[in-house]
């Protein structure tokens, strides 16, 4: 079928996510996340996440099969996240789409979580538009940046099943953890892009240098399109502490405004690099973090200004989620691709 019915399941991180698709036609897109639970913790709680999973499976399933309208006996497949992302959240899903499949008989089809934040930018449906550019079909080959809690990778698109290759990743924090932690040593509170963002909207971004990771001649024979925040995450944690010790104030939103442009500098810097090295005119934003009032609108001007087009689905398809994971699923069905069996299991560091 050139429009199959869909259901994916993704639980690589703290999102229950369940989406149903009819080809790249949304019908359904549900969330449950147990990030309230995390927040008193500071950061995701691998059990708490896998056990949340759990509990929010079956009542997800059930709305998003409610909300698309439809019978679970009519879908063509189900896809699902096999990884990367934490092992015992990933397992829940993994085992719920086998049960799934084995008890609908349905072929099941194993995806690749960054793959998915690509395919969410195939997905169309009502009031569904791409928050910045691109409303046309998405070309290929794309460079796509993919930023969130969990990861900060940059890669190559040159076909959505086949052919994904990795340019670059964060040798050390995400670039979300990074807002994390720097909102954490600022004292505001978790989850803390959302809070830096907030923050900076007052400040000077200029107010600071902060360093600009993996972005000197030396790093960049190795480390050209790979990145680096926990340098800039401690060069911020020095630069308040000499400012507490001198007794002075710490200027809150000068210090999120300069973080917040050292980030948001590198992560575009190197992206619109990667498309003028590799003649690729196109740059697909996806993940958390493009959230980010300042991601936008830098990336914006200067995509605009390198005559790249951007392309950033809204932010609900941006976060994790199970419609992802069925727009790839749907992707497969149609290209005829063999489902995935069910000896495969949930890989955390799945490349
Ligand atoms: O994609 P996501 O919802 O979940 C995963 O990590 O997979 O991304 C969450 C991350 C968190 O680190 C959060 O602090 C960050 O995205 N984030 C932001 C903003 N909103 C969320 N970072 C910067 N600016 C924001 N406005
Ligand atoms: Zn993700």
């Amino acid at each position: 079928t050139a429009e199959p019915l869909v259901l994916g399941i993704e639980t690589s991180c703290d999102e229950t996510g369940v989406g149903i698709v009819r080809g790249r036609t949304l019908l359904a897109n549900t969330i449950a996340s147990s990030m309230d639970e995390h927040a008193r913790y500071g950061g995701v709680v691998p059990e708490v996440a896998a056990r949340a999973h759990l509990e929010s499976m079956r009542p997800t399933i059930e709305q998003a099969v409610a909300e698309a309208g439809i019978e679970l006996q009519d879908l063509d497949a189900i896809a699902v996240t096999c990884g990367p992302g934490l092992a015992g959240a990933l397992m829940v899903g993994v085992a719920a789409a086998k049960a799934l499949a084995v008890s609908l008989d349905k072929p099941l089809y194993a995806v690749n979580h960054l793959v998915g934040h690509v395919g969410a930018d195939l997905l169309q449906g009502e009031g569904l538009r791409p928050a910045v550019g691109g409303v046309g079909e998405l070309e290929l080959p794309t460079v796509a940046l993919l930023v969130s809690g969990g990861h900060t990778s940059l890669l190559l698109v040159r076909d959505l099943v086949s052919d994904v290759e990795m340019l670059g990743e964060t040798i050390d924090d995400a670039a979300g953890e990074a807002f994390d932690k720097v909102a954490r040593l600022l004292g505001l509170p978790y989850p803390g892009g959302p809070q830096i963002d907030r923050v900076a909207a007052e400040g000077d971004p200029k107010a600071i240098r902060f360093p600009r990771g993996l972005t000197h001649a030396k790093d960049l024979e190795r480390h050209r399109y790979d990145f680096s925040f926990s340098g800039l995450k401690t060069s911020v944690a020095r630069w308040v502490e000499k400012k507490r010790d001198e007794g002075g104030e710490v200027p809150i939103a000068d210090v999120a405004a300069s973080f917040r442009e050292a980030v948001v500098d590198v992560l575009l810097t190197k992206a619109l690099a990667a498309c003028a090295d590799l003649g690729v005119p196109r740059l697909l934003l996806g993940g958390g973090v493009v959230a980010n009032a300042r991601l936008r609108e830098v990336a914006t001007e200067r995509a605009r200004a390198a005559g790249i087009e951007l392309r950033v689905p809204p932010l609900s398809l941006c976060t994790d989620n199970g419609a992802m994971i069925a727009s790839i699923g749907a992707q497969l069905v149609a290209a005829g691709h063999a489902p995935s069996g069910l000896a495969f299991g949930a890989d955390s560091t799945l490349p």
